[in-house]
């Protein structure tokens, strides 16, 4: 196997990365390759550092299953990425009862921020601070934290987060960012209107999950993430999977090889992109047939952890 992340370093990157779980980690036969640290340098956990795993009833924090991964991780070097202090979703249901004031969420939203923070201090390296916070259109995204405090909840979990790690790194994370429309716009304007502020924001996240044959060009790619990196923040490719409707075929795969290609020699041409991280790297555990019905295949090996045409694609990239 191509040692994927030591083509990334070569290449000018920090690392070549990928998403894990507790689950993952128990499975000896696929824990091999996560345990090789030629292939990743980086881990990211996929669920366990969510709201509703580390303070699921209000003030109680749970680190255990988190530490677990970040303990493992350590192990082997790997830079972490923190995965996420202020989504919509995997919101244990205290916090979506929308039963707080305005005061009050924005103290529990302090709270679980600096909690969080300060307990991975010096073990995350770059922080998803928030995650999915704008619409397609460019418009904020509804959720308990708009709804109740409005869009200076961002400025609050950025500040929160600063306060509590001064060396961390700050992420805003989001999917389709890949097209160049108005969503991407929406974080060129979010980056340069928290600095106008004083708020630091330091990455830009895009989770890149994507689709076999309308995965958008190399040029295209590279046009978003320097547009991105143009605001003074560096981008990462945070959650790369480009799925299929299945079943597979030989086409579909020749096709996932080139638009895997395409992302990562676009994140390799573009200097403001530090990384890429594959959202696990097995089909045996990617979250894509569970939410897109009738769609899968969208990672570089197979259910039996075989290598398919797609690692040779990202090989090629890096
Ligand atoms: C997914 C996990 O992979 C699943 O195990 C879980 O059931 C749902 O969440 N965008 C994100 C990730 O930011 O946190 C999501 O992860 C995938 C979409």
């Amino acid at each position: 196997l191509a040692p994927l992340h030591d083509l990334a370093k070569a290449a000018g990157k920090q690392y070549f990365g990928v998403a894990v779980d507790t689950n993952e980690l128990a499975n000896a036969t696929y824990k091999v390759l996560l345990d090789n640290t030629h292939l990743f340098g980086q881990i990211t956990p996929g669920n366990k550092m969510k709201w509703d795993a580390t303070e699921p009833s209000q003030g109680t924090f749970t680190f255990s299953a988190a530490d677990a991964l970040v303990t493992w991780a350590q192990g082997n070097g790997y830079q972490i990425r923190g995965h996420t202090l202020v989504w919509h979703s995997q919101l244990p249901s205290w916090v979506t009862s929308g039963a707080f004031s305005n005061a009050t969420l924005v103290s529990i939203l302090g709270n679980h921020v600096t909690n969080l923070v300060t307990h991975f201090k010096g073990s995350v390296k770059t922080w998803d601070v928030v995650n999915e916070i704008f619409n397609e259109d460019g418009t904020f995204r509804t959720s308990v934290f708009y709804t109740t405090i409005g869009e200076t909840y961002v400025d609050i979990a950025f500040r929160a987060a600063a306060a509590a790690d001064p060396d961390v790194g700050l992420a805003a994370n989001d999917y389709n960012l890949d097209y160049g429309g108005a969503k991407m716009q929406a974080y060129v304007t979010l980056v340069n209107t928290l600095k106008s502020r004083g708020v630091k924001i330091t990455q830009i996240g895009s989770q890149s999950h994507l689709i076999v044959g309308s995965t958008p060009s190399q040029s295209s790619l590279a046009n978003v993430f320097a547009t991105l990196a143009a605001t003074g923040v560096e981008v990462a490719v945070t959650e790369l999977d480009i799925r299929m409707t299945l079943p597979v075929t030989d086409a579909l795969l020749a096709q996932q090889k080139k638009d895997y290609y395409n992302v990562v020699a676009a994140c390799v041409q573009t200097s403001g992109c530090i990384g890429v991280t594959i959202w696990a790297y097995s089909d045996y555990y990617s979250w894509i047939p569970s939410v897109f019905s009738g769609q899968g295949a969208a990672l570089p090996f197979d259910e039996y952890l075989q290598p398919k045409p797609a690692f040779y694609g990202i090989a090629e990239a890096l």
